[in-house]
Formats: C-alpha cells, structure tokens, sequence
C-alpha cells in the first residue's frame, strides 16, 4: 500500500471522527469575511452543550485568558474570532477522538491526550516568554500536533502494529520507525484530515512538520515552538532521567529559544502542575 492508497482509504472510512458539524461551520463562516460576530455567537449556542464548555476554557488560565466572560458573543468581543474559533476546535477535536478507549501496547488514548495537553502547555509558555502572539494559536497546535497518530491507530493497525514492533526492536522514535517500515507517517495523516476539516493552514502545518520543519510554512514562530515544546515534553514527561537531547532540536529552533531552553530544567517543574489542571479540565488525566 502507498501513501496514496492510504490516503484513499482514509476518504473512504466511513465512521472516522468527523469534526461536529458546529467545528466545520465556524471554520467556514471564518472564511468569509462578512461573518458578523452576532452570527457567529448564534452557530455556536445552537449547540447548548458545548457553550459552557467554550466559556469556561476561554477563562481558563492555561488557554491565555483570565476574565470574567459570560457569552459567546461577549468572548468574541473581547478575544476575537480565531480565539474562539481555537476554542471551539479544540474541544470538539478531543470529544471526537477519546471515546475510543480500547489500547494496544504502543498506545493508550489517555497517555496520548496528556502528551497533547502537555505540549500544548508548553507551546504557550515558550511563546509568552518569547512575547510571541496569539497564544492560544500555540495552545491548539500544541494540542492537536500529534492527531495523525490516533488515526493510525484507530484504522490502519496493521501499519501501527509494524511501526510500534519497530520502535521497539531498533529503538528508534515513532516518526523515524515509520519512516523506516510505512509509506506514510503520523504527520501526513493527520495535515490531510486537518485540511478537510478546514482549519487554518498554520495549524495544518503544524501537524504536517513538526518532526521535520519546512522554512515555508504558514507560520514558522508556531511550527518552531511546537516542535521544541514536543520535545521538551518527550523528554520530561517519560518519568525518567530528564535530560534534553539538543540533538533532536531543529538549529533553527534551538537557537530561537535558547533562553528558555538553557532553563527548561528550573521552569518545567512549575508547569507540570498547570499541565495537570488543562488534563483534568479536558478530562484526560492518568489515574
Ligand atoms: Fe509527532
Ligand atoms: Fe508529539
């Protein structure tokens, strides 16, 4: 099987997590640019589960935002069309990916949502410190980086199965074993999906080169920080040694963010527990 065939039969799976229809039409509606924001809080509050849940992320404080807001309208207001679309995104993404809870050894959906949430956490924090704007773009990317990956899992087991025995045995990471044994990697999948769901290329981007960064992405401040924030969180988060492997970093990168690389080790710890509340919040912790 080719990419391409993968591909295909990606197209063709019929019950692969669509984003709900409410996540499609505000990518939509964002894309003319006569939405009004009176229009855009209405397509949102027809879907009256996911209005609290909106507003309380979006008061969140590892999503960016501290405050005191009450409507939909109210939050597009004040934090803008692509905040809320961010938002909108981010809980409808996780909803459709984690009810499937069924595991195989090499992976555990709860596992890969902390991994996420983590990255997600980090991609913020790096972007404050380096005064990078907005963060809640570094938030959702950092969340839905690694999306390829769940779809691998979920329908292509076979090719899973062949990547994990291969990381296993030659020790080698996720993406280089899927290099090595597969036609098409955890990135590829998961920009395809992105693209059909209609969500902004930046973010597309993201989930297409983080392994390996392309100079002609849509924003490279966004790419850069979520790549070094997954790798910062490989390597803290495994629940041994923590050590940094400068090699892993793209130059590019590592040189952008040598500050706060030169510093993970005093300011991680400090995260970990900001990485905890977002997991409870998205209700996807590690018992
Ligand atoms: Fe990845
Ligand atoms: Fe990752």
């Amino acid at each position: 099987m080719d990419s391409k065939t993968i591909l295909k039969k990606l197209d063709r799976i019929d019950d692969l997590p669509t984003l709900p229809s409410i996540a499609m039409e505000v990518n939509k509606m964002l894309r003319d640019y006569d939405t009004s924001i009176s229009k855009l809080a209405q397509t949102i509050e027809k879907d009256q589960a996911m209005v609290p849940r909106i507003l309380k992320l979006v008061n969140s404080a590892f999503f960016g935002f501290q405050s005191e807001i009450s409507s939909i309208s109210h939050a597009v207001i004040l934090l803008g069309f692509n905040t809320v679309r961010n938002a909108v995104v981010s809980i409808s993404i996780i909803d459709a990916f984690s009810g499937d809870k069924k595991s195989l050894e090499g992976f555990d959906i709860t596992k890969f949502w902390n991994h996420s949430v983590a990255v997600a956490v980090i991609s913020r924090y790096l972007a404050e410190k380096a005064r990078l704007q907005p963060l809640d773009d570094f938030f959702t990317g950092g969340l839905l980086h690694d999306i390829g990956k769940v779809v691998l899992f979920q329908h292509f087991q076979d090719l899973f199965k062949k990547v994990w025995i291969s990381v296993r045995e030659n020790n080698l990471s996720f993406y280089d074993a899927e290099k090595k044994e597969i036609p098409i990697t955890h990135a590829r999948i998961g920009a395809y999906l992105a693209k059909k769901w209609r969500i902004p290329g930046s973010l597309v981007d993201v989930i297409q080169y983080h392994h390996a960064l392309s100079k002609n992405a849509n924003n490279f401040n966004l790419l850069m920080t979520v790549h070094v924030a997954d790798i910062i969180a490989n390597s803290f988060m495994s629940g041994q040694e923590s050590k940094l492997d400068f090699s892993l970093i793209h130059p590019d990168a590592a040189s952008a963010m040598k500050p706060q690389l030169k510093t993970v080790s005093d300011w991680f710890p400090d995260l970990s527990t900001e990485i905890e509340s977002a997991c409870q919040f998205f209700n996807v912790c590690e018992k």
